[in-house]
């Protein structure tokens, strides 16, 4: 079977270190690489999170590369509210044997893009500073991107506030940029992650694998399993990010709705909204994405405990 080309795009956090569990242990993808942007925390730590997972879970064969550290207008936001200090709540990995690929993020990723001999497809679970820079200084590559499949935004609900999603809103213009650019997006918004939680008794399941991934993500869900249950309608923590990886893993589980997307930067009340519109009567030559509107929990969870099994 074919695999799928990707790059990942993380501001690793909880859930993006999930997503990259999920992702390295998979014989469907082939990852050319990782590229960091800051987001839930500082590009320090970002950076070094995805270092410490990427060598901890055994794909040192995969480079990483450091991206942007602050966003193209807004000031810096982080969020160790909901991802800790460090980023990964309070689990604890060894330092990393590895460093960051000699390229910087938006250079990595237009050369790998040049190179490539078949198109790849990103995966951004992040701001998308290093997708939009990447975008307008180099938009020769968009013909060998197949497509954006990014963690963020949502049609109908937000989570900073009621219209923006976190990546979004820390940086709205460069997901306005990347919205615009013509590359076919699969949007896995707040719509589809807010329904891919995992309950206490789902992490005890990860936990029960006896693995380096399940004990990995029992500790770091522990904080972020709290900050979800006590501040959400949510009955556990969404795995937001591990949402994208699963749409190129099983998108047969996964509702969609074709629309056009697209990021207001301008209202008062609605700055960073991912504006989703879906009349029927739209003009469908406009659509530029594929929104994600529902996932079947049950298999998601299922294929997270696996994705853990697969770390013995
Ligand atoms: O809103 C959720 C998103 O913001 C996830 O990507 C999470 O990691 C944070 O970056
Ligand atoms: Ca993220």
């Amino acid at each position: 079977m074919k695999k799928i080309p990707v790059i990942m795009d993380v501001d690793t956090g909880i859930d993006d270190a999930v997503a990259l569990i999920l992702a390295m242990q998979s014989d469907k993808l082939d990852i050319k690489g990782v590229t960091v942007v800051a987001g839930n925390q500082t590009l320090d730590k970002t950076l070094h999170n995805t270092l410490s997972v990427v060598d901890y879970f055994g794909r040192k064969d995969i480079p990483v590369a450091k991206g942007c550290d602050s966003p193209l207008v807004r000031a810096q936001y982080v969020d160790p509210a909901t991802h800790g200090e460090s980023g990964l709540g309070t689990a604890k990995l060894p330092q990393p044997s590895i460093q960051p690929h000699h390229l910087d993020a938006v250079t990595f990723l237009k050369e790998t893009l040049e190179n490539s001999e078949e198109k790849i497809t990103l995966v951004p679970v992040g701001p998308l500073t290093n997708i939009a820079l990447l975008l307008t200084c180099y938009p020769h590559v968009k013909e060998k991107i197949e497509k954006i499949v990014m963690m963020g935004g949502g049609a109908f609900e937000g989570n900073m506030n009621a219209v923006e999603e976190f990546n979004i809103f820390v940086d709205p213009e460069a997901a306005k940029i990347v919205f615009d650019s013509g590359v076919d997006i699969v949007m896995c918004g707040l719509d589809i992650t807010m329904k891919s939680y995992t309950t206490w008794d789902d992490i005890m399941r990860l936990k029960a694998t006896g693995t380096k991934a399940g004990d990995f993500c029992a500790e770091a869900f522990g904080v972020y399993y709290n900050r979800y249950v006590s501040n959400s309608r949510l009955p556990g923590c969404a795995v937001h990010d591990a949402v994208a990886v699963t749409y190129l893993l099983h998108p047969e589980w996964i509702k969609t709705e074709k629309g056009r997307v697209k990021v207001d930067i301008e209202g008062a009340n609605s700055y960073g909204a991912t504006v989703c519109d879906f009349r029927p009567c739209r003009d469908k030559s406009k659509d530029n994405a594929l929104v994600c509107l529902d996932i079947d929990r049950d298999k998601f969870v299922d294929l997270l405990v696996r994705a853990c099994e697969s770390y013995k």
